[in-house]
């Protein structure tokens, strides 16, 4: 449609037909961007939490006192701290060494420094009043800020270079999101290695499982728990990365057949030769024209 308006509210808005559709509804050949002004204040902060629950409260109290400065607010757990630790070139835990249990990265974004910097701060405080976290840093410049953002972004890369890794990207209610990485964990025992982390700001965690090679006896004990248990409690079995080929036949766990019909006649309406990244997103079944 190519508008550029921030408001039009004529008819269906079909652009966000396509966001999410992994080009199995069309191609990409031309792009309207709508680009705010870059803000210049960015505050990042690493933070150490004994405890899940203390997690959830930092978010919570994120929300209440950084509201419309959160520009990110992600977690990892020890587990993933200490493959970050031993597979990354250059990367080191900005705090002393102690047993911390998960770790937080908060970034705030906003237009006034002296402003964002007191309300970050005043935050922390509060925060290590009430218990919430047990340490945390603060990012004196841009250097410490991207290390920072280096342990937690490169996770992904440690557990390829740790051997398999068997990966799942889930919306869970925040609140029980660590149910399931002690629920898997308990299950795999010494199997494999579970690792979470990810965005929990989005209520989106990254399960990893990691072990030395990939095996049919692992992957029989994560799979179909992990999607009955998300589709169990309400939760999405693709948050960002999309259903692709390997969860077509997954999207049931996630949506009811009345909604895949739907997409189906969608996509027999757009593309009924079904020459548009074929076998993608939707199950077989619904995948031949
Ligand atoms: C990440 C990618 C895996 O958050 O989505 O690191
Ligand atoms: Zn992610």
């Amino acid at each position: 449609m190519l508008g550029t308006l921030r408001k039009d509210n004529t008819g269906y808005d079909l652009k966000h037909l396509f966001i999410g559709s992994e080009g199995s509804l069309g191609i990409v050949t031309k792009v309207s961007i709508l680009t705010p002004p870059k803000l210049s204040s960015v505050n990042v902060a690493f933070l150490a939490c004994t405890d899940y629950l203390s997690c959830q409260k930092l978010l919570l109290e994120a929300r209440r006192k950084l509201g419309e400065v959160l520009s990110a607010f992600e977690f990892l757990d020890e587990q993933a701290m200490d493959l970050a630790l031993n597979h990354l070139e250059g990367v080191r835990n900005p705090l002393p060494p102690a047993l911390h249990k998960f770790y937080v990265l908060i970034e705030t974004t906003g237009s006034d420094e002296h402003s964002d910097r007191e309300k970050l701060e005043a935050f922390l405080v509060h925060s290590m009043e009430e218990g919430l976290i047990s340490d945390g840093v603060v990012a004196q410049d841009i250097q410490q800020a991207s290390s920072v953002w280096n342990i937690r972004e490169g996770i992904p890369e440690a557990l390829m270079k740790a051997g398999a890794v068997y990966k799942y990207d889930l919306s869970i209610p925040v609140e029980k999101i660590y149910d399931l990485v002690e629920e898997m964990r308990n299950k795999l025992g010494h199997l494999a290695r579970v690792v979470g982390y990810g965005h929990l700001g989005d209520g989106n965690l990254h399960l990893n499982i990691s072990c030395p090679q990939y095996d049919d006896a692992v992957l029989a004990q994560i799979e179909p728990f992990v999607y009955e248990w998300t589709s169990k409690h309400h939760g999405s079995i693709s948050a960002e990365h999309g259903l692709g080929l390997m969860k077509a036949d997954k999207i049931f766990y996630s949506k009811s057949p009345a909604a895949v019909q739907l997409m189906a006649s969608v996509k027999n309406l757009l593309d009924p030769n079904h020459v548009l990244n074929p076998y993608k997103v939707l199950p077989q079944s619904l995948s031949s024209p």
